[in-house]
């Protein structure tokens, strides 16, 4: 069995059940990506699992974007950058694989990586004091 990219640590919680659960849903993607990209699959193959890895994405930047609105935050606008800017990356890359302008490569599966861990570790967790158990994610 291969080792896992990203593995789920306590430390990337944000004490809360249903952002954890997409963030961990994230990770296992981006984990699947790098398995599909260690056994040489084919680049639509890839770009059917980053198609999937975006979509997911973009849900789960808007259950968070959501609660932002709800709650006022004052760094939504910052944020909101980080996120459109990650998702403009990922839709880019998948048009470039799945017309084989570009292959997956260490550097990407890493750029995939360190985001998703910075930012959870550091943007996402800047929120954690707006949320309270009222705050209905969804
Ligand atoms: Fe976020
Ligand atoms: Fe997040």
């Amino acid at each position: 069995m291969t080792k896992k990219l990203i593995e789920w640590t306590d430390n990337l919680s944000i004490d809360n059940g249903l952002i954890d659960k997409q963030h961990q849903k994230l990770i296992e993607l981006i984990n699947n990506l790098y398995d599909a990209f260690l056994a040489g699959k084919a680049n639509d193959h890839l770009s059917e699992i980053i198609e999937e890895l975006a979509t997911y994405t973009v849900s789960h930047f808007k259950t968070e974007e959501t609660f932002f609105d709800k709650v006022n935050y004052p760094e939504i606008e910052d944020h909101k950058k980080e996120h459109s800017n990650f998702v403009e990356k990922v839709v880019v890359f998948k048009t470039k694989l799945a017309s084989c302008e570009v292959s997956l490569s260490y550097d990407i599966m890493n750029f995939l990586r360190d985001w998703l861990k910075t930012h959870i570790l550091v943007t996402d967790r800047k929120y954690i004091p707006f949320l309270s158990p009222e705050i209905l994610l969804q």
